[in-house]
């Protein structure tokens, strides 16, 4: 199979894939064994391109296996900076140093390609032009891919991978031409296929299975409670919660040991990124001062195992040591 000249994503795709020896099928990498994977995993790999005039583009790639940054591209070389120790080793030398110089090729046809196509197409400059591509993998070593395309922030155009066609996701001129393009040139929806349908599954169980202590990784929650009083008439209770990993978590208010049910008196914020890749969020409960009830804040995490965190507000309160079930 040729290299394909307007390939959109390509050499991205190609991060997951190995080399272009995997797409002739010579298995270069032997398959992890045993399998010790549980669970469903993503990767992600974004490319933001700022086309600011014809001849100047500023480009950031990054990679993802769920929330933990696995690397970047290096905006003026192009060469790929390593955020995990444990990501080198999962691929050979030379499938990294393959895989750097496509990055390469790529980028510059990437780059030849959205220039061509501004000019026919009488673009404004500038503008940003967005890729991201990645496949999710199931405990059953089936797997599902995802390419999306963006300009200027919208979604431009996806590739659905079970019909192997590139769909439209806004209907202008420009999408329409960069559809034709893509679409003239069938054996690069048939790589992506194959790369979806096989390359992604046995390169992701190597990243999965060398980063399985950072995927595994748990962190213990720390929570406080505290009020806030905006008017005499009114107290908010807060519950902050923080420096937890993994990200997914549950907190609820108990007023007299009973799960305040969702309302307006309940706001709970979004959960937020720490910089130690820890996460936080924060519940708010509005209560009428001296209403005679108790209040505590619960919590629930993996690293918690089966117990609770239960932080109580206020002094009189039944549940003593902080700690429930
Ligand atoms: C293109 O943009 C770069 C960075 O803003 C600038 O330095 C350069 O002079 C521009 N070139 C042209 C041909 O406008
Ligand atoms: C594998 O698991 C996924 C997610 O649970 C499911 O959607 C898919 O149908 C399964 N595939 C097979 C072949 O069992
Ligand atoms: C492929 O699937 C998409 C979305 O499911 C659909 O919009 C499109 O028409 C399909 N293309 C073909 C050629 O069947
Ligand atoms: C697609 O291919 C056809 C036939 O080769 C050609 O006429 C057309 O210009 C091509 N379209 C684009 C957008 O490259
Ligand atoms: C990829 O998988 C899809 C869904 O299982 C299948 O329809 C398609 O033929 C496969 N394509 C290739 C190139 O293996
Ligand atoms: C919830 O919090 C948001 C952000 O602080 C605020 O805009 C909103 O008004 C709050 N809602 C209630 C019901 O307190």
């Amino acid at each position: 199979m040729q290299p394909l000249h307007h390939g959109i994503l390509l050499l991205y795709l190609l991060l997951l894939s190995g080399t272009w020896a995997d797409l002739e099928g010579n298995p270069l990498l032997p398959l992890p064994s045993p399998l010790s994977y549980l669970g469903t995993f993503t990767v992600r790999l974004l490319q933001t391109s700022t086309f600011q005039n014809t001849s100047f583009v500023d480009t950031e790639g990054l990679g993802f296996l769920e929330d933990i940054e696995l690397g970047s591209l290096d905006k003026h070389t192009w060469a790929i900076r390593f955020y995990q120790p444990w990501v080198r080793p999962a691929l050979r030398r030379s499938d990294w140093d393959t895989i750097q110089n496509m990055i390469k090729i790529y980028l510059q046809r990437f780059s030849h390609l959205i220039n061509e196509g501004a000019m026919q197409k009488d673009v404004p400059y500038p503008f940003v032009a967005q890729c991201m591509a990645g496949c999710k993998l199931y405990p059953n070593r089936t797997s599902q891919a995802f390419t999306y395309v963006g300009y200027n922030g919208q979604d431009f155009l996806s590739f659905d991978t079970d019909n192997g066609t590139w769909v439209l996701s806004q209907d202008t001129d420009l999408s329409r031409y960069v559809l034709a393009i893509l679409q003239n040139y069938t054996a690069f929806s048939e790589l992506l296929e194959v790369l979806f349908n096989d390359t992604c599954v046995d390169d992701m169980e190597m990243l999965v299975q060398y980063g399985k202590a950072a995927l595994e990784r748990q962190v213990q929650p720390v929570a406080v409670v505290f009020a806030r009083t905006p008017s005499p008439a009114q107290l908010l209770l807060v519950c902050r919660v923080t420096g937890f990993y993994p990200r997914p978590i549950s907190v609820a208010w108990l007023r007299d040991g009973q799960e305040v049910p969702p309302g307006p008196a309940l706001n709970t914020s979004a959960i937020l990124p720490n910089a130690d890749l820890t996460y936080q969020l924060r519940s708010i409960l509005a209560v009428t001062p001296h209403d005679g009830h108790s209040y505590a804040c619960r919590v629930r995490h993996r690293s918690l195992g089966s117990r609770s965190l239960l932080i109580p507000w206020g002094r009189c309160h039944p549940w003593g040591q902080g700690w429930g079930s």
